[in-house]
């Protein structure tokens, strides 16, 4: 296909927590793999998010150059897809404070995750009720048509939509309406039994920074079934998070061995936790002998973003031209 005809995908990666989960890997990072053939792909850090709620300055400088690393071990080809960072692009809030001008503040208002931070902070910056305006933007900025995002962010790419109808029907057609693409991926349930592993509740979580041990001691750590409290009690798989994870990892023969095992108590949780550990040891061997190569030589991961925003900004800097003069502000 040519470069041309190509659909544009967009998607920004948050700089949060301190490494990328298994989670994130096999539904985030997967969702880019996936596309990186058939779509002009632009993967956006998206550092003025980052900073909408409370953060630490060196943490957010580490984790910028961390998830883009963490991409490119991941298999993210620099020579197919582009990436940058948000702040090196201000074209992005220039955008953002146009299209903000379009919109009426209960909308900010109702979001679900405006509503939840606001709760889990105790207050809300104005940057955090502006953040779905900035999102519409660094979306519409490149009139992409395909945006991978995790189901907590559907309601922002409805709000997108709704901003890009907005404008067309203000000002003449300019941007086409953004489609989601829900990542897939298989629910990580995180390992203390409570939910999804999420990058703000590192307790549970599996990282691609982990080593061989701190993946095996956390494993052994897992909640199981929790009604299989002695080994010889029988167990139910499909009340374990471990056996959820082992879906994702192991082959299917040793599946249905695990199954049967755990049904009929032939097997306890440390061996099958000896199993996963395993699998998960090995799978991701290779991406984290690439981050840390990729770790030791930043300046390589720079020259990437670096090249990122030499693609990006005169494809940002024609839309905003083409909005100022249209919104009269030229
Ligand atoms: N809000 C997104 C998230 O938390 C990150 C994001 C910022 C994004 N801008 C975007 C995702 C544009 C897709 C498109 O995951």
């Amino acid at each position: 296909m040519s470069v041309k005809m190509r659909k544009r995908m967009f998607t920004g990666l948050q700089p949060s927590g301190e490494s990328l989960h298994i989670g994130n890997y096999l539904s985030a990072v997967k969702g880019v793999l996936a596309l990186q053939d058939t779509h002009d792909c632009i993967l956006c850090v998206v550092d003025y998010h980052a900073i909408t709620v409370p953060y630490e300055t060196e943490s957010l400088r580490r984790r910028k150059l961390g998830i883009a690393a963490e991409y490119l071990a991941a298999g993210v080809d620099s020579n197919r897809v582009t990436m940058m960072v948000q702040s090196d692009v201000p074209e992005h809030t220039e955008l953002a404070w146009l299209l903000g001008c379009l919109m009426p503040v209960p909308k900010f208002e109702q979001l679900p995750t405006y509503k939840d931070k606001k709760t889990r902070y105790g207050s809300a910056s104005f940057g955090l009720l502006a953040y779905p305006i900035l999102m519409a933007a660094d979306i519409l900025i490149y009139k992409a048509e395909t945006v991978p995002v995790g189901k907590d962010q559907l309601p922002h790419l409805e709000f997108a939509r709704e901003v890009a109808r907005k404008f067309n029907n203000t000002f003449g057609q300019t941007f086409p309406e953004p489609q989601a693409r829900l990542n897939e991926g298989a629910y990580i349930p995180s390992l203390t039994g409570k939910g999804a592993m999420a990058k703000s509740i590192a307790k549970g979580n599996i990282n691609l920074s982990d080593d061989p041990d701190t993946i095996r001691k956390k494993l052994a750590q897992a909640v199981t079934d929790p009604a299989r409290i002695r080994r010889r009690d029988p167990g139910e798989p499909t009340r374990c998070p471990v056996y959820t994870i082992h879906t994702c990892y192991t082959p299917q023969a040793t599946l249905d061995e695990i199954t049967q095992g755990c049904r009929s108590a032939a097997i306890g949780c440390l061996e099958c936790k000896h199993i996963l550990a395993d699998g998960i040891v090995a799978d991701l061997a290779p991406i984290q002998a690439r981050r840390e190569e990729l770790l030791a030589h930043p300046e390589e991961v720079y020259e990437i973003l670096a090249q990122g925003v030499a693609i990006c900004r005169p494809l940002a800097q024609e839309t905003l031209n083409e909005v100022r003069q249209k919104m009269g502000i030229d």
